[in-house]
């Protein structure tokens, strides 16, 4: 099942409520520089209630999906901003690089969560992704996946199995299957798909300027 989620219009004010364990923390680390002005305030509540439920029933992975601009990765940074414990946010197409120059050079430089970078192997990155509170994986399916990228999804979605994992994308359930075949597929979709509906968040505020001659 899908669950399908319009945006809340106008933004509802007051108090989010998620579960005890993430409202009562103050913000535990920043938001990511993709989506620095993120707040519950404008989460559809509909959302927030079906984050709610899959962590309390423990319903991984959230599969968050739809177009662009749906406010897709401000709902996984937020969650992201409160986990109680070590959360580890990954862009995809990071990700996958990283796992890259392991192959090629042996290890890879990281940054952490203070700024400061440090190395990692192969074995490494997958520890880290493996052993985290919560992984957020960010935009997966931006583009045509190799086989490699597959293999290397696939592993980093294993070692996740029954842990908390959000992932976003632009992809329909039955695009992520034609993309990344089945078993990459029934793995992400096996939680909550959660459809974030409604218009292109990006271009509420945006004006075409003409400028003639
Ligand atoms: N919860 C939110 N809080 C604040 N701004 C939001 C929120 N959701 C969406 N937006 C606005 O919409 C833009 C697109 O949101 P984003 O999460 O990047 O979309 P998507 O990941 O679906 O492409 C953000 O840069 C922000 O301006
Ligand atoms: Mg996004």
């Amino acid at each position: 099942m899908t669950v399908q989620l319009q945006p809340a219009h106008p933004p509802h004010a007051g108090k989010v409520t998620l579960t005890t364990s993430l409202t009562l923390q103050p913000p535990l680390r920043p938001l990511p520089p993709q989506v620095p002005a993120a707040s519950w305030n404008l989460v559809p509540p509909d959302a927030v209630r079906e984050v709610d439920n899959i962590i309390q029933r423990s319903r991984w992975p959230l599969y968050v999906f739809g177009q662009q601009g749906r406010g897709k990765s401000c709902l996984a940074a937020l969650v992201h901003q409160v986990w109680p414990s070590r959360a580890v946010w990954f862009d995809v197409s990071d990700l996958l690089s990283q796992v890259k120059t392991c192959r090629r050079d042996g290890s890879v430089d990281v940054a952490g969560p203070d700024g400061r970078t440090f190395e990692l192997s192969e074995a490494g990155l997958f520890d880290r992704l493996a052993n985290a509170g919560l992984l957020v994986l960010d935009d997966i399916g931006i583009r045509t996946p190799t086989d490699v990228d597959i293999e290397i999804l696939t592993r980093a979605v294993n070692a996740r199995a029954g842990k908390p994992l959000i992932v976003t994308s632009n992809l329909k359930p039955d695009e992520l299957n034609t993309a990344f075949g089945a078993r990459l597929a029934s793995r992400l979709l096996a939680g909550v798909p959660l459809c974030l509906a409604g218009s292109d968040r990006r271009l509420t505020h945006s004006q075409v300027v003409e400028v003639r001659s």
